[in-house]
């Protein structure tokens, strides 16, 4: 098959959707290979390094073409959908990226228009089976890793204890809320750099997790039963649990340097874990590094991609951690595409069987429709009869 692997668009993406070792493995399994110029740049990888793997490098219009499989970090938003660049976008193309279509299902309308089919990589299913291919948990363990840095870096201490001719210098205490992908890895890091480090999530199976990375495993007195659902992601709680959660949490969002919190719940908004009042009891030159930020925050005062000082505490909600170390998480990304583009292509061309669990689960738009069923009740469409809701 014709793969092409345009530049990315987004303001600040670093990241590349295949790297050149990617590549090779690519050309090597027969496929053409067309790269942008310059579309590995930010990430560290020159346009020779894709050559030398087997690509050939071209411009905008030739990589996306007028056939073959289009493969992003970021899809085409909707204005760019509608302007010249991906005019040829068709039937014949596949489109292989993160294209938010439960954020944004205005895109997946779009993409349904130009009669493509777009494979949505935040769709994949979360099974033992497709975890080779699974992007999100490859960019949350990238951002769980980096928000320790960053926490550490802002905050006005060092975060290992030493023990020094000039006394002893306490560690740094780090307190990590939601122990998902993102925050398991927050929990590791945080202890490789010598914090003292405690964690907390709402889904028991998390707590054993937690203890095996050498945190300590935050117990509330809280029946959370009921709070694991399907496919291991946390089920909203009520607004009693959740009160009370917050007022247990308190001492230890009080106690911490650096709090990370990266709670979600699928589909809804994310909780809120840290109060105003929980935030103004922390030690000046505290700091918050909200994962969630882009999901609405776990905070009520957190802004995607904006700093926010309150009461001495400076809460961060960067949204583009996986794209501040671009050659891992372009490797880490690539590698899962690769896989996924086995699944799709076994023999060498695509072949979309939505008998398949994971493509049908994946498939986004094809035939000119929005296949999902969770993004056609968004955009108030009916259900195709026989697909149950997701
Ligand atoms: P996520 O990004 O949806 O949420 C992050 C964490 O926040 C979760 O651990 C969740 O339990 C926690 N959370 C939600 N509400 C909370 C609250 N009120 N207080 C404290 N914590 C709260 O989750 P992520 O990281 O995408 O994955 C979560 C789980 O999904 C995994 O632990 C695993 O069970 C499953 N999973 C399975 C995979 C596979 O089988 N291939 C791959 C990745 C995840």
């Amino acid at each position: 098959m014709r793969i092409g692997i345009p530049s990315e668009t987004a303001e600040s993406e670093r990241r590349v959707a295949v790297t050149p070792s990617g590549v090779r493995t690519l050309v090597e399994a027969g496929h053409e290979v067309v790269v942008e110029s310059g579309a590995g740049a930010a990430a560290g990888f020159a346009d020779a390094a894709y050559t030398d793997a087997g690509a050939s490098i071209a411009g905008r219009d030739d990589v996306i073409g007028s056939a073959g499989v289009v493969v992003q970090v970021d899809g085409p938003t909707a204005d760019e959908l509608a302007g010249p660049e991906w005019s040829k976008l068709g039937a014949d193309h596949v489109l292989v990226g993160l294209h938010d279509p439960l954020g944004q299902p205005d895109r997946a309308a779009a993409l349904a228009a130009t009669g493509a089919t777009a494979v949505s990589l935040e769709l994949i299913p979360r099974t033992t089976k497709a975890q080779s291919m699974d992007v999100l948990s490859s960019m949350a363990t990238v951002a769980g890793y980096q928000a320790v840095l960053l926490g550490a870096s802002r905050i006005p201490k060092l975060v290992p204890m030493l023990m020094t001719a000039a006394g002893t210098v306490p560690p740094s205490r780090f307190l990590v809320l939601g122990a998902g992908v993102a925050g398991l890895q927050a929990l590791a890091t945080a202890r490789r750099l010598g914090g003292v480090v405690e964690g907390y999530d709402v889904r028991p199976a998390a707590q054993e997790q937690i203890r095996s990375l050498g945190a300590k495993a935050i117990e509330l007195d809280l029946d959370t039963s009921a709070a694991e659902g399907e496919g291991g992601y946390a089920t909203e709680q009520t607004d009693d649990q959740a009160s009370r959660q917050l007022e247990l949490l308190a001492p230890h969002v009080a106690d911490a340097d650096v709090v990370i919190t990266t709670a979600a719940v699928p589909g809804a908004t994310s909780p809120e874990l840290v109060t105003r009042e929980m935030i103004e009891a922390m030690r000046p030159g505290s700091v918050i590094v909200d994962l969630a930020a882009g999901r609405g925050g776990n905070t009520r005062l957190t802004r995607a991609d904006e700093e926010v000082v309150h009461a001495g505490v400076t809460i961060l909600g960067p949204t583009d951690l996986a794209s501040r170390a671009p050659a891992t998480s372009s490797q880490m990304f690539s590698t899962n595409v690769l896989a996924l583009l086995r699944h799709l292509a076994p023999d060498g061309e695509p072949v979309i069987d939505l008998d398949d669990e994971i493509t049908a689960g994946t498939v986004l738009t094809r035939d000119g429709e929005v296949r999902h069923p969770a993004v056609r009740e968004r955009l108030g469409l009916m259900q195709p009869a026989g697909k149950e809701d997701r």
